[in-house]
């Protein structure tokens, strides 16, 4: 059986947390659409290749790479996703796996927009950029980066700047989407929102 479940939103508000809990509780295969954009970005400038090449070539070795998770990817797969062609050709490999028999979950930034917008399930975890800032900024320290938080709420804001105005498949709230605010959420209780929104539509589409 086929179960979509598209979980958008910006960086740092908890969607991949979200995601992998949801996949783990009712036993969905989980895609993190974010490493395609960061494992092209990568590639991309790592080599000067033209980034919709890479995108169309895209292996499993580069999406192996160790650095997809660095701050420094993470700007360059939000420079790379303004580009059309980019997104185009990574659209077919997000579809197949979003049909995946058993169920899906996919988080990104145009899921329940443009990638699957018959998602049986939609939702759009946001948080304040401040807070976002003070959780990435946290997590940084623990890795020994000293980075000061203006630094990297001016990253966060960049970021979200570049990918809600883009014209291609810009970051937005699709309208039927339940909105998860985590700003004022501990992990548990965002996760806990994310699975009574899923049992509850679960239940109305079993009546
Ligand atoms: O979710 P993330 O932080 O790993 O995403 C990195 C960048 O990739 C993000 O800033 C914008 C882009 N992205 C996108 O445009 N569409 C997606 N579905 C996922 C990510």
């Amino acid at each position: 059986m086929k179960f979509t479940v598209a979980i958008d939103g910006p960086a740092a508000a908890g969607k991949g947390t979200i995601s992998k809990a949801v996949a783990a509780e009712f036993g969905f295969a989980h895609l993190d659409t974010g490493l395609l954009y960061r494992a092209v970005g990568a590639v991309a400038a790592d080599t000067g290749r033209d980034p919709a090449g890479v995108a169309h070539t895209l292996s499993t070795d580069d999406l192996a790479r160790t650095d997809l998770r660095t701050a420094a990817t993470a700007q360059e797969a939000s420079k790379v996703a303004v580009i059309a062609e980019v997104r185009a050709a990574l659209v077919d490999f997000q579809r197949s796996f979003a049909v995946k028999p058993g169920g899906a979950v996919l988080d990104g930034r145009d899921i329940g927009t443009v990638i699957c917008p018959d998602a049986d399930i939609k939702l759009y975890v946001t948080a304040s950029p401040e807070e976002r800032a003070r959780r990435r900024h946290a997590e940084l320290t623990g890795k020994g980066d000293d980075k000061p938080f203006e630094e990297v709420l001016a990253d966060v804001k960049a970021r979200d700047h570049r990918d809600a105005t883009r014209d291609a498949a810009p970051m937005t709230k699709a309208a039927d989407a339940h909105l998860i605010d985590t700003t004022n959420l501990s992990i548990d209780a965002a996760v806990a929102e994310a699975a009574r929104w899923i049992n509850e539509q679960l239940s109305k589409a079993r009546a």
